[in-house]
């Protein structure tokens, strides 16, 4: 093989085989040093061009994205990697095609390069280094805490689910060119015999609201939304290749509708509203996503890995990394260490009534400064970007506004961690409250936001009681995850950030804002009455209802990051772009992937939609359902009952959040990550006694994805706090002792369940309807409803204490909760009202038994049966289990 590519090589490139390996390595490494000074000369470019524009204030929305998507720190070195290699190799080819005027059309892109050299060039371009596991053998604390970037979480292939990987693939790619042309690149190339469509035209005739109504979420409120992204910018983040123009010919994305690597404009069909006369501009621009190093042009030397793959610079665990930076360089950046507290850095400049604010960012380039362009006071003081462990912080103020949310409570949490543990460093401090920070998220995701998504019998079937850890199980990100299926939220964003008084009325002096101009503006956090009115419009306001006949709001589709310039983005266009971009495989093949009946015709989707219409409009686009784009076909399919998206998502979302949860060897429930007692405070993470403890709010939904006027919020101080107590150490007893079983009173037995809090007394003198039992006999029998027999409360006799069900007299809403304990391996407990599932119990492990609790606001019709049924496993029910419901108020 080796002769074979040499003799190659010397007919080409004519060089001699043996006797001169050293002019030749040094001809490799000439390719190599005169690529890389292109790339960097046009990295250079390209980031001088982006400040000064930024200066001029020039900067157009495109920009906004591209700076937002740049790799920064280690990830940068990683996508510059991988261009070093592409253009040594682009200009290794086109020397060896000059030299012996080859016709270029009869050669592979790597047919005229030896391995030998590949490797060379690999070498020193950085890419092998890429490629490589460290070691975990020298990583610190390994089994209690976790690496800034994951790396070692599992022990055996270290970089599983590391930052800076590329997404993994739970189907092959399909490129136009087989390997690294997105679909619709050459837009003359058919795909099924039928053209694609362009994205643009596809989000103007599917996307755009067809009903100028836009529907609010009965049941949940904006923080379901804003959630999602906060939970999405802890897992993915796809980096742009971070040049404007291209390597070969300098053509500049932003400038030309030309497809030229890396640009990928996303042209504006006939009649599109912005082509309002004949200088409007015929394109968005669009620029690829960063190729990872091995893949794409560089993939022949790496096998398998040849297709063009696209990196993620997060890790792929739950782990709060957008509060702490997903490398080190980032997460030290964030730390203060000043002083021996382990606290993460606050501005040093505002506060918002006395509470801390986040840092501001050294970078000179600001995109930040839009309140003159915004309000129009030429003369306003600009403040620069807020910095956290994201890049997308400032994306927009709600955001913002989660990040200096949870910022606080790190800072909160080492505080009293310190008082708990004056003997600890600030090292173990910092390390012990990230640890709690990322417990939070897996119990907040799993118990409460995941069901409102992907519904009950989606988490009964992928998502019940934790399997335990295993090695085997590979948690990294797929790409159809991140650039389709996770973006499901886009189509719930109200085009308004709401902003709310003590009273949860619209602020009268800061009051909502319009989405577009709420992007990239922590000078509203700053000036106009800090974080508390906004977190009170998330959980005081309701999502947008994503309706087929009203998909995303005009902010989004023609507004884009406009607040500078006229030429704003289309959000949906881009999510269709991005797909094609990654190569992803249309929406029948992941529904086949997901076991999913595959439509072959209009009526076969028209049944699949639940919408004729819908199926004519999509065919009349596509030729075939094969071709829509799936993140189109994935947001378009009606909801699974329960939740916010339909079949496909749902199962692309939980099969992901399945393997984040057993792929990492440091996830809550494993053994040995918290002690026994500590897992008991982790269960009662309240994301709404966070924002409590961190702000000025007094008063607040229990629930706060859930929406229910003011009348039924908590007031704070009626919110149990988070139960530090088990993080008390002995000061003897040493830092190193991972478990601390020995003085975990818990380890003992179960203990009963944690009681109610107290059935809720009738109001006043209403008629009291509700009720509180307790089950009073162990083992009742599984998949009917179980008897509670133990009467507690019971106004109007509304539960029968024989059959075990509820039954509703006054129509209303109603709030359900139960707790159980179960003697056993395996079970689980589910609500139903009239047979249909409703809540699957949020069921985890504690020294020997398991705990099946949950709580719901639910909305029932006089007739209507409320019931408890235990799985079969589950009937191992000790009899202090309880179960209790009442009226929150009357419909
Ligand atoms: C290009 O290389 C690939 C991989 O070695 C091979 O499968 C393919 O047939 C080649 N194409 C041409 C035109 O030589
Ligand atoms: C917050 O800022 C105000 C105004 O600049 C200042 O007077 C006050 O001392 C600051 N509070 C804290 C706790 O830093
Ligand atoms: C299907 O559509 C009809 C009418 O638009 C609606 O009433 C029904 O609830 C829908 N079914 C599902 C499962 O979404």
């Amino acid at each position: 093989m080796y002769e074979i590519l040499c003799l190659l090589t010397v007919a080409l490139v004519g060089l001699q085989c043996n006797a001169s390996t050293g002019d030749h390595r040094v001809f490799i490494e000439n390719i190599v040093k005169e690529a890389m000074a292109k790339v960097d000369q046009d990295y250079e470019y390209s980031r001088r061009e982006s400040l000064s524009r930024v200066r001029r204030s020039r900067v157009t929305p495109s920009d906004i994205l591209r700076l937002l998507k740049q790799p920064s720190g280690l990830s940068r070195s990683a996508v510059r990697a991988s261009d070093y290699m592409d253009h040594a190799i682009q200009l290794l080819q086109k020397r060896s095609l000059q030299e012996h005027r080859v016709h270029k059309r009869s050669i592979n892109a790597t047919d005229l390069i030896m391995e030998e050299d590949l490797k060379t060039i690999a070498d020193i371009t950085g890419c092998s280094a890429r490629l490589r596991s460290p070691s975990c053998k020298t990583t610190p604390n390994l089994e209690r805490f976790r690496t800034a970037n994951s790396e070692c979480n599992n022990k055996k292939n270290s970089r599983l689910g590391a930052a800076n990987i590329p997404f993994t693939r739970w189907l092959p790619a399909k490129y136009q060119d087989g390997f690294s042309l997105p679909a619709g690149w050459d837009p003359k190339v058919k795909k099924n015999n039928h053209l694609l469509p362009l994205v643009r035209k596809v989000s103007n005739q599917i996307f755009d609201a067809r009903t100028n109504a836009l529907t609010s979420d009965p049941l949940y409120t904006h923080l379901v939304t804003i959630f999602g992204q906060w939970t999405d910018h802890d897992l993915t983040f796809t980096p742009h290749i971070p040049v404007i123009r291209s390597f070969n010919d300098g053509i500049d994305c932003a400038k030309t509708c030309e497809r030229k690597e890396p640009c990928f404009p996303m042209v504006f069909p006939e009649n599109d509203r912005r082509l309002k006369n004949s200088d409007s501009p015929k394109c968005m621009p669009f620029f690829r996503s960063a190729a990872a190093c091995g893949s794409g042009n560089t993939g022949f030397l790496f096998g398998g890995r040849a297709v063009r793959q696209q990196l993620n610079t997060l890790t792929a665990y739950i782990d709060s990394g957008q509060v702490y930076g997903s490398d080190v360089s980032l997460a030290t950046k964030l730390r203060d260490l000043s002083s021996d507290l382990g606290l993460l850095r606050v501005n040093a400049m505002y506060n918002d009534s006395g509470r801390e604010l986040l840092p501001f960012t050294s970078m000179t380039n600001n995109m930040c400064s839009s309140r003159a362009a915004i309000t129009g006071e030429t003369d306003a003081q600009e403040v620069p970007c807020f910095i956290a462990g994201d890049e997308r912080t400032n994306e927009n103020i709600a955001l913002t506004s989660l990040h200096t949310l949870l910022m606080r409570e790190h800072n909160r949490l080492a505080r009293a961690l310190a008082k708990l543990n004056p003997h600890w460093s600030g090292e173990r401090l910092y390390q012990e409250a990230r640890k709690i920070m990322g417990g939070y998220f897996q119990v907040i995701t799993f118990r409460d936001y995941l069901r409102h998504i992907v519904g009950p019998s989606v988490i009964a079937k992928r998502l019940s009681t934790y399997p335990g850890y295993s090695e085997a199980v590979d948690p990294s990100i797929s790409n159809v995850f991140a650039t389709a299926a996770y973006r499901f939220a886009h189509l719930a964003i109200q085009p308004v950030i709401f902003r709310l008084d003590e009273n949860f009325k619209e602020h009268s002096e800061f009051g909502n804002v319009m989405l577009h101009k709420a992007f990239f503006a922590p000078w509203r956090i700053v000036f106009e009455g800090g974080v508390d009115p906004i977190l009170r419009g998330l959980v005081g306001q309701r999502a947008k209802l994503n309706t087929q006949d009203n998909m995303m709001n005009t902010d989004l589709r023609d507004r884009l990051f406009k607040f500078l310039d006229d030429l704003a983005l289309d959000l949906a266009a881009l999510n269709l772009q991005r797909g094609r971009d990654h190569g992803l495989p249309g929406y029948n093949d992941w529904r086949k992937f997901c076991k999913l009946s595959q439509p072959r015709d209009v009526d076969e989707l028209a049944a699949v939609l639940n919408n004729t219409e819908l199926a004519e409009a999509l065919i009349e686009l596509y030729g075939t359902p094969d071709n829509i784009d799936v993140f189109l076909g994935g947001v378009a399919e009606p909801f699974v009952p329960g939740g916010r998206v339909g079949d496909l998502f749902a199962c692309l979302i939980s099969v992901q959040f399945q393997n984040i949860r057993q792929g990492d060897r440091l996830w809550w429930e494993n053994d040995g990550v918290f002690t026994g007692t500590q897992r008991k405070s982790m269960m009662s993470a309240s994301l709404a006694r966070i924002m409590c403890d961190n702000t000025g709010i007094v008063e607040v939904p229990e629930r706060p994805f859930e929406y229910q006027p003011r009348s039924g919020y908590t007031k704070c101080e009626k919110i149990p706090s988070f139960d530090l107590s088990p993080w008390k150490e002995n000061e003897d007893e040493e830092a190193d002792s991972t478990t601390g079983k020995p003085h975990d009173p818990e380890y003992r037995g179960p203990p009963g369940p944690q009681g109610p809090q107290g059935p809720p007394g009738p109001a006043g003198s209403t008629p009291a309807v509700g009720f509180s039992v307790r089950l009073g006999e162990s083992y009742p029998k599984a998949n009917v409803p179980i008897v509670f027999s133990s009467v507690i409360y019971n106004g109007q006799d509304a539960y029968d204490v024989k059959k075990g069900i509820f039954t509703c007299v006054q129509p209303g809403v109603y709030e359900f909760q139960f707790h159980c304990t179960i003697h056993g391996k395996s079970g689980s407990v589910d609500l139903k009202r009239n047979k249909e599932l409703i809540l699957h119990s949020y069921t985890t492990k504690q020294s020997g038994y398991l705990t099946a609790s949950g709580s719901t606001l639910l909305s029932l019709k006089k007739g209507d049966l409320v019931y408890l049924i235990a799985n079969s496993g589950g009937n191992g029910l000790n009899k202090d289990s309880y179960f209790s419901g009442h009226l929150l108020f009357a419909v």
